[in-house]
């Protein structure tokens, strides 16, 4: 059993009871550049950051490895003069009991449990067993209600997945987790609608999405004033990535994602962690397949994998300052 407390890690707790207006970005990491530039970006903006670990990336990194990882983290961030490091190490979307034990007993400070999918009393059940146990540990726990939509759903099937707001004081309650994953209109990845889903901008051609359902996150505040909420697939698939991914050998026709106006207005209510994968993939494979155009006799991993670190910690301070507002909190 490790204690996250050893490795100068936090839980979300202090964090979440800041956030009255503006949030704190959860990043997902999967590989040393990545972490490198959430760090980097994170000590320069003196913002608490999340540190999202999901299964996939346990499987492929190594959990020993992604836990010195995210303790070899905490120890950079002092180095680049952050003194007071507030570096959560978070399971995201964990699936199980077993997988959401192990995470807290190897030193993570929070873990999701994402029981969404099964049955209202179910996910009740398994969600309660997760926070009974992290809790011991003084561990927090996100747990998920509602449904996010699939790009191949249909509108009335994205519709009825959302979070319903009469269940979401008793699912609190009765589960006892730290913060709730909500089903607004986000969807995870760089498709998040159908272009009949959404208009067409006349000047620059893009598409517009439609827009979250504020209503529903709004009445969900008012049943759980102060409770924080989480957003996940909230990455905004900036179309600059997009464009130079498809200039340079990539295929990613109508990729779009949240505009950032609307995570900015849901960062303002009760939404106190919004979750950013995709955004981070996009600007590493842009600038990757950049380099692999502009060089093609070049072969030195760190030359493509070097600008690719730059172009996320450029991402993930824009999300950090101009998004969230986190800065300065730490
Ligand atoms: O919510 C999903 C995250 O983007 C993690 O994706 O399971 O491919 O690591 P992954
Ligand atoms: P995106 O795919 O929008 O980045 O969402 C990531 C996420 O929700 C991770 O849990
Ligand atoms: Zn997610």
């Amino acid at each position: 059993m490790v204690s996250y407390k050893e490795l100068g890690l936090v839980n979300t707790r202090e964090m979440f009871a800041k956030a009255v207006a503006g949030g704190y970005a959860a990043f997902n990491f999967n590989n040393m550049e990545q972490l490198q530039a959430i760090i980097m970006a994170a000590a320069e903006t003196k913002s608490p950051v999340i540190l999202q670990v999901s299964k996939g990336a346990r499987n492929y990194a190594n959990q020993t490895l992604l836990r010195y990882m995210a303790q070899g983290a905490v120890e950079y961030a002092k180095e680049l003069g952050w003194e007071n490091p507030q570096i959560c190490l978070h399971l995201d979307h964990g699936d199980s009991f077993e997988l959401c034990k192990s995470c807290v007993d190897m030193g993570f400070s929070s873990v999701m449990i994402d029981a969404s999918s099964k049955p209202y009393e179910e996910n009740i059940e398994l969600s309660k067993r997760v926070a009974d146990y992290a809790h011991q540990y003084d561990v927090t726990v996100e747990a998920e209600l509602g449904v996010l939509a699939g790009v191949e759903d249909e509108v009335s099937a994205e519709e009825s997945h959302y979070t319903r707001p009469e269940e979401v004081i008793d699912f609190s309650q009765r589960t006892g987790c730290d913060s709730l994953a909500i089903s607004v209109g986000t969807s995870h990845g760089a498709y998040k609608f159908r272009p009949e889903q959404c208009t067409r901008d006349p000047k620059t051609g893009r598409l517009v999405p439609p827009p979250l359902a504020f209503n529903v996150l709004h009445e969900i505040e008012k049943k759980l004033p102060g409770f924080p909420i989480v957003l996940h697939g909230s990455s905004s698939v900036p179309q600059e990535y997009v464009d130079i991914i498809n200039e340079y050998g990539g295929n990613l026709p109508d990729a779009v994602g949240i505009p950032e106006e609307q995570l900015r207005e849901a960062s303002k209510s009760a939404v106190c962690k919004i979750n950013i994968d995709s955004d981070s993939r996009l600007a590493m494979t842009a600038a990757i397949r950049k380099v692999f155009h502009d060089k093609p006799g070049e072969f030195d991993p760190r030359k493509y994998l070097g600008p690719a670190r730059d172009e996320m910690k450029k991402l993930y301070m824009h999300k950090i300052i101009d998004v969230l507002g986190s800065n300065g909190k730490a």
